[in-house]
């Protein structure tokens, strides 16, 4: 006979899911060594503050199948420069993501292979569509956490080695404005 097998809930205010998640992690700035420009700023900073927290559905995986997670981003600085994730090409450079914006204020930064970049503003209800071949990076410039729901392919794998240099793009606060900076080589 028919029956309803209940999905999972997600809180599209808050980004919280209805179930227990696969996975919960936890990065904090101790996680995030050479990760932000003001080094000694970093260093001064309480290595256990929690920088984002990343939960995950806990769905199939291999060949074809999606992942869902949820990216919980805390407001703050180190130095004049914003909280921001990692950022990552996908190992498999092919796949893209879609990010949701949930709540809060932010930016995704986005660069492709070539070094082409891309900011957009990240709201409650943003659709980001974040092509194959292209690093992203979530920022929050705003004074409440950033809550973005992304869905990707369950085989796309993270490559944060290829972007250990850094995005070419720093996103900072001067004069109480969110400002974007190109990082100068050399
Ligand atoms: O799949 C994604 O792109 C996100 O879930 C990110 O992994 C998440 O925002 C954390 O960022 P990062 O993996 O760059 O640390
Ligand atoms: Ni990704």
């Amino acid at each position: 006979k028919p029956v309803l097998s209940q999905p999972p809930h997600v809180d599209w205010l808050t980004g919280a899911f209805s179930r227990t998640p696969l996975l919960r992690k936890t990065t904090r700035l101790a996680d995030l060594p050479g990760v932000f420009a003001d080094h000694s700023g970093w260093q001064q900073a309480d290595p256990q503050q929690i920088v984002y927290d990343v939960e995950m559905l806990d769905t199939l995986s291999g060949s074809g199948e999606l992942f869902t997670g949820v990216t919980h981003l805390y407001p703050g600085k180190v130095g004049n420069e914003y909280f921001m994730t990692r950022g990552h090409f996908h190992a498999l450079r092919e796949q893209g993501e879609v990010y949701f914006g949930l709540r809060g204020t932010g930016l995704l930064l986005l660069q492709d292979e070539q070094g082409e970049m891309h900011l957009e503003p990240v709201v409650a209800g943003s659709v980001h569509i974040i092509p194959g071949y292209t690093a992203h990076r979530l920022i929050n410039t705003g004074t409440e956490i950033l809550s973005a729901l992304a869905v990707w392919s369950s085989t796309a794998g993270h490559d944060y080695a290829a972007l250990a240099g850094g995005f070419a793009w720093r996103v900072v606060e001067e004069n109480r404005q969110v400002q974007v900076r190109e990082v100068q080589n050399g």
